[in-house]
């Protein structure tokens, strides 16, 4: 499937970014992180290892953990792969100044990666396998949500209906705030499903910011959805 800049499979790339790359895209200053976090969809991120060996407690979701490490590890590096083949190909399209190169790119996608496959060896309980927008937690179960690269950039094959679930349900778990990123789908341009998404959570009494953040790889694509619960 071709979309904009971006060939995806039918499936959801396996893929995560680092910690560092997570402060940037939610506008985070790791000296003001405390309390409980989750990541959904965490994917192979580094960011619940490395927030876990910070102080915070995080945990992450996503519909591919449990399985065996090895075959995760398989799908991240083919993803990595993949995207990388993708990115050389089309390195025009993209903004270079945070990653510098596809090499860098790739480095702290990798990096990122082994990080993860090493906490979840250790820690396999930091890790739920869960899809939105059902989560086994309960009610305001964490101070806050991170959600990066599912809601509104596959807005090709999760429908409105989903965006509108998969939000309360983030809300829902939240016991104050929840962070979206990016608001663009795989053509690069703003989701038709970010403004009734933030229109219906602003009738449930949500207070619903939007903010530039200085991050930006897909041209243009900087906004952030911040959620207050
Ligand atoms: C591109 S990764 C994003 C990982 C990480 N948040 C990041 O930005 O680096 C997308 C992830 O969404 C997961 N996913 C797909 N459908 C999902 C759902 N309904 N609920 C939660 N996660 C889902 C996929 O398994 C995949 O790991």
């Amino acid at each position: 499937m071709v979309e904009g800049a971006f060939e995806v499979e039918e499936s959801f790339r396996f893929q995560g970014r680092t910690f560092e790359e997570y402060l940037e895209l939610f506008d985070l200053d790791v000296g003001a992180l405390s309390g409980s976090v989750l990541d959904c969809p965490g994917g192979p991120s580094s960011f619940t290892a490395v927030a876990r060996s910070i102080g915070l407690k995080t945990y992450a979701v996503d519909p591919q953990y449990g399985r065996p490490i090895s075959d995760m590890a398989t799908d991240c590096e083919a993803a990595i792969a993949d995207t990388e083949a993708q990115l050389r190909a089309k390195r025009d399209q993209f903004v270079w100044d945070y990653y510098g190169s596809v090499e860098t790119r790739c480095r702290y996608l990798r990096a990122a990666g082994q990080r993860f496959l090493a906490d979840y060896a250790q820690y396999p309980e930091r890790y739920v396998v869960a899809a939105l927008p059902d989560l086994p937690f309960v009610d305001d179960a964490v101070d806050s949500v991170l959600s990066a690269h599912l809601c509104f950039l596959y807005d090709d094959r999760l429908g409105l209906d989903f965006h509108q679930a998969a939000l309360d349900e983030l809300v829902r778990v939240a016991s104050e705030e929840v962070r979206v990123f990016p608001l663009a789908s795989l053509d690069m341009t703003r989701s038709e499903f970010v403004a009734p998404v933030a229109e219906s959570l602003r009738e449930r009494g949500h207070t619903v910011d939007f903010r530039n953040i200085s991050y930006e790889f897909m041209p243009d694509v900087t906004e952030l959805l911040v959620v207050s619960v």
